[in-house]
């Protein structure tokens, strides 16, 4: 496994991309391509209908949208909705050719399913991105399969560390544990800021200065852990519990045997399960 922790200039990036679907993923990812130097003609995006905001970067910008010219991408990246893939990939099928890794962001689309569509011999890289990429911050879980070279990689990893990090995974299977962990854990650290505020809230503060307290809280722990990567999530955590402090009583409650561990055990087989019934 290789984890990309700095984005790397794009300037000199010298394959064609091709973006299929520029909504919040695809909008993220061609933000992320622009800002890191990747030169507007290199990029074609193909989406009937962007966002305006999405839009406004294409047009100013200068940004192909729909390539006539068959065969042009090296990279295709697929960033629709999995419910309208299956329509949509074959209408994109003409932009690949020999020398293309098709690139899927989409949740649940196996890379069996994606040969199957673009023939069996495509290199094909599966990911899962999650949406801290729209600042740049997100973690993009990605496997590949035998056809993908080397240079495929170097290329793809490039472009998703654009928008964050990057874990090679060994194993396709590990995809669904990936997007119960990072793909959908956003959701947990945003319910932890809305938890911790309507505790703060029962305990007897005014709802809204709770409110504010959590999500600082939720914010500078964030921070402060990407500012410290040296240092481990429980040292962190250590450094702000003496021993029969106010943390501790309250960590001695999340981490007993009805805690925290056991909720979230829980709740990624359940996620994992869940993204295993809808993968297809
Ligand atoms: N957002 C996330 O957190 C996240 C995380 C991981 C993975 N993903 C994956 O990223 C993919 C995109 O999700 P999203 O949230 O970015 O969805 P989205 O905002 O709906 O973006 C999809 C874009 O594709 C466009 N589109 C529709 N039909 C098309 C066609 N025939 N050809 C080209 N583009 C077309 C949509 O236009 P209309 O709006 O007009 O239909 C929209 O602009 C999904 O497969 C999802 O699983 C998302």
């Amino acid at each position: 496994m290789t984890d990309t922790t700095a984005s790397r200039s794009l300037a000199g990036f010298t394959g064609h991309v091709v973006l299929v679907g520029a909504g919040q993923m695809g909008g993220a990812l061609l933000r992320g391509w622009l800002d890191n130097g990747l030169p507007p003609a290199r990029i074609t995006v193909i989406d009937p209908r962007p966002p305006a905001n999405v839009q406004a970067i294409i047009d100013g910008s200068g940004i192909a949208l729909d390539p006539i010219e068959p065969s042009i991408a090296d990279v295709l990246i697929l960033a629709v909705k999995p419910q309208i893939a299956d329509e949509v990939m074959p209408l994109v099928r003409h932009v690949v050719g020999p020398r293309t890794v098709v690139v899927s962001v989409m949740a649940g689309k196996t890379i069996a399913r994606l040969e199957q569509v673009f023939g069996a011999g495509t290199a094909v890289v599966r990911t899962i991105p999650n949406t801290p990429a729209a600042v740049g911050r997100g973690i993009t879980g990605a496997a590949a399969n035998d056809q993908v070279t080397t240079a495929q990689r170097a290329a793809v990893e490039t472009l998703l560390a654009a928008v964050g990090r990057v874990e090679w995974l060994m194993l396709e299977d590990w995809i669904d544990i990936v997007t119960a962990v990072s793909g959908s854990g956003p959701a947990y650290v945003f319910l932890l800021a809305e938890t911790l505020a309507r505790a703060g809230a029962a305990a007897g503060l005014p709802a809204e200065l709770a409110a504010r307290l959590a999500r600082a809280t939720v914010e500078g722990a964030g921070e402060l852990m990407f500012r410290s990567p040296d240092i481990e999530p429980a040292t962190l955590r250590q450094n702000v519990t003496s021993p029969n402090g106010t943390t501790h009583a309250a960590l001695q409650v999340l981490m007993g045997a009805k805690g925290i561990d056991a909720a979230f055990v829980e709740a990624i087989a359940a996620a994992t399960k869940r993204s295993r019934e809808l993968a297809g």
